[in-house]
């Protein structure tokens, strides 16, 4: 399982919510009443899951595509440490996860 902490576009938090290894950080978003739009589910063209992890999070997680990479080129306020939503798998090793919605 994972505590997956979601912050407020201010950065205060919002939900802690506990999630299973293998579930896609999307779906455990839009459980937890995140409004991330996720139009495309995944199909990687529409970046509205576009989510800031915490750098130290970041690190932890396999890197993104580069597909991923391109797609996150056109989203709105990308940081160093943006991933889309859709390509997150939660690790069974990872106890926490913060994500901001921007
Ligand atoms: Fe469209 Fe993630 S849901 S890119």
């Amino acid at each position: 399982m994972t505590l997956v902490h979601f912050l407020r576009p201010d950065g205060s938090p919002d939900r802690d919510v506990e999630a299973a290894a293998g579930a896609r950080l999307l779906d455990v978003a839009q459980a937890a009443g995140q409004p991330l739009e996720g139009t495309c589910d995944g199909d990687m063209s529409c970046s509205t899951c576009h989510v800031i992890v915490a750098s130290d999070d970041f690190a932890r997680l396999p890197p993104p595509s580069e597909e991923e990479e391109d797609l996150l080129d056109l989203a709105h306020g990308v940081t160093r440490t943006s991933r889309l939503a859709c390509q997150v798998v939660l690790q069974g090793d990872m106890a926490e996860l913060t994500v901001r919605i921007p």
